[in-house]
């Protein structure tokens, strides 16, 4: 397939479409076409064929798409058929419930260490990851081939301690503070804001309220 320069937007709705491949595929579904696939998503045909047309298309006239085929090479564009070694730094409610989900080593990321500045946390033990002192990161990171650090940590640490992974090694930051980083060019960051979705879920039931509102007004006029 060739490298092209793909819009952010296509990016963000490869791991939907990798989602429901996965459930077609764990059903056994062999092929569907892009008709079918945008009723099951709720994406018109004409997007869904945009978006595959970015990486040479992957449908047949007539035949629809391979759905084991798609999968397949949405995972390789996702990077998914590649393993990643993590660690959590801040081992606290978030940090500990990121280490108890399962479902990121089925996608191959694996949760190597958890590591905190907390010396009453050290040697607490999540899913038999130990959390260790924030002293061991450096040569952890190295023995360990780790390229993602998660940051679970207060924001008012977070720019300090993402300089110093960097300074580690680590490739990648996952970044749940609440703070924007300043990493070197080529450092990957992705930053998730919980809060950020449940806002956009407050603008839509807003939204729907005052359309039924002026449906409401409109109809009793
Ligand atoms: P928490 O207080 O339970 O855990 C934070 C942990 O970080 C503690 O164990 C603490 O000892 C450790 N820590 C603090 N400074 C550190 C440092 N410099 N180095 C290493 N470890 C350090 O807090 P919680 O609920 O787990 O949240 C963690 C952070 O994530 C908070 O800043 C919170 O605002 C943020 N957050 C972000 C969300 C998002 O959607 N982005 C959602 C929930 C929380």
């Amino acid at each position: 397939m060739d490298e092209k320069e793909i819009s952010q937007a296509v990016i963000s709705r490869l791991p939907r479409y990798y989602r429901y491949l996965g459930e077609l595929k764990f059903e056994g579904v062999e092929r569907i076409s892009s008709q079918e696939l945008s009723e099951l998503m709720k994406v018109t045909a004409s997007q869904i064929r945009q978006d595959f047309n970015n990486f040479g298309g992957f449908g047949q006239q007539g035949y629809g798409y391979n759905v084991e085929y798609l999968y397949q090479e949405i995972g390789k564009i996702l990077g998914l058929d590649k393993k990643h070694n993590l660690i959590i730094i801040g081992a606290g409610n978030l940090g500990q419930a990121l280490a108890n989900y399962m479902n990121f080593e089925r996608r191959g990321f694996i949760i190597r260490g958890l590591f905190d500045c907390n010396s009453r946390l050290h040697g607490t033990i999540i899913r038999d990851i130990e959390v260790q002192p924030m002293e061991k990161i450096k040569d952890f990171v190295k023995e360990n081939d780790i390229d993602i650090a998660v940051l679970t940590i207060p924001k008012a640490s977070a720019v300090d301690v993402a300089e110093q992974l960097v300074q580690y090694g680590i490739r990648a930051i996952w970044n749940f503070a609440h703070v924007d980083l300043n990493v070197p060019e080529g450092i990957q960051v992705e930053n998730v804001h919980l809060s950020d979705s449940l806002m956009r879920l407050s603008y839509n039931i807003n939204r729907y309220d005052s359309e039924l509102a002026k449906k409401n007004s409109a109809e009793n006029a």
